[in-house]
């Protein structure tokens, strides 16, 4: 029986209980992060149909864009309003999804050995203590196939000090406080909620995520970050609109993804981890840490459609103003 863990902070159920997540993605940074996190999903992700977790899935948004394309996708979140809306956001969409739970990544209600794909979009910016952390992507590995992918992505240590000197948050002395200590500490707490300060989180150090990937005993196909220097462009709604533009932004952006000394620069950071086929280098060695950096742009598949899905189940921040 596994041991009993911390329930999810109250505060972070409440924040989504109330805030408009399935909105977020709209907005034109919104719109950065969920054709980049895509992107880097289809680079690594199998042409033949997969079975994926969607772990955190919350309204649904990547659980829907992939049901879509042919995979087999179950979907878990903690909050009821989450589970609701990515039913809806299916049904709509005429893909409905595998299966759509409650549940908590520390303790997936998920066979072992019995997905291609888990995304740890979100649990791993809400779980302060290593050890959760730990738990969540020890979780993720056990139900992966070997040889199965896990995107799990954390948030910069910087964020919250970027944003509050965009949002002019820094004149705020209370806002100041809350950012000396996530770069300290990286556990962003806001006590007060004051609503533009968002909710706790932890801000990951860029090489930390990548190591807490690899303890739980993945092989690092590389870490990258989502949105980059593009978080930051004046005026992106309108270049966004500009297709050349857009394009070029982008091609500097795949450039320096992967650049170490800018990679904390954007909000969302991922880690692309491989479980190995098998353990490699003997017993009780943990596989090497790691891809190269790399510093040219990668190549970014096209979306294919995959044939039609069996209908199989399996047994078993916001607007544009302080994103997230
Ligand atoms: C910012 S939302 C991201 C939602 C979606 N994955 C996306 O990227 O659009 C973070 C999600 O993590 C979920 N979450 C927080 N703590 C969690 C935990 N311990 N286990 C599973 N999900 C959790 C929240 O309910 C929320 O849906």
């Amino acid at each position: 029986m596994p041991a009993p863990f911390r329930p999810i902070p109250a505060e972070v159920l409440d924040y989504y209980g109330r805030s408009e997540e399935r909105s977020r993605l709209r907005s034109v940074r919104g719109r950065l992060e969920f054709e980049r996190t895509k992107e880097l999903i289809l680079r690594f992700l199998p042409r033949r149909r997969t079975v994926v977790y969607d772990v955190g899935g919350g309204p649904g948004s990547y659980a829907v864009w992939l049901s879509r394309l042919g995979h087999e996708v179950h979907l878990l979140d903690p909050v009821p309003r989450h589970l609701r809306q990515a039913r809806a956001a299916a049904r709509t969409r005429g893909d409905p999804l595998a299966e759509v739970v409650p549940g908590d990544a520390r303790d997936l209600p998920f066979p072992s050995a019995s997905a291609d794909v888990v995304l740890l979009l979100g649990p791993l910016y809400h779980l302060l203590d290593r050890d959760d952390r730990g738990r969540a992507l020890r979780e993720a590995y056990r139900v992966l196939r070997p040889g199965g992918l896990l995107y799990g992505v954390g948030i910069s240590r910087f964020d919250s000090m970027l944003e509050g000197a965009w949002h002019d948050f820094l004149a705020d002395r209370r806002f100041v406080r809350i950012v000396r200590r996530d770069l300290r500490t990286g556990r962003h707490r806001n006590y007060r909620r004051f609503p533009s300060f968002w909710t706790t989180a932890f801000f990951t150090h860029p090489r930390q995520l990548e190591r807490e990937v690899h303890d739980a005993g993945f092989v690092s196909k590389g870490l990258f970050s989502v949105e980059g220097f593009l978080w930051w462009v004046p005026g992106l709604s309108r270049k966004w609109r500009d297709v050349t533009f857009r394009r070029r932004l982008l091609e500097l952006l795949r450039r320096t993804e992967q650049e170490p000394t800018l990679i904390g620069v954007g909000p969302h950071l991922m880690c692309v981890g491989a479980k190995p086929r098998r353990r490699r280098g003997g017993r009780g060695r943990r596989p090497a840490l790691a891809a190269t950096p790399r510093a040219t742009p990668a190549p970014t598949p096209t979306p294919g459609r995959l044939g039609p899905p069996p209908r199989t189940s399996l047994a078993g921040r916001r607007t544009g103003e302080h994103p997230r």
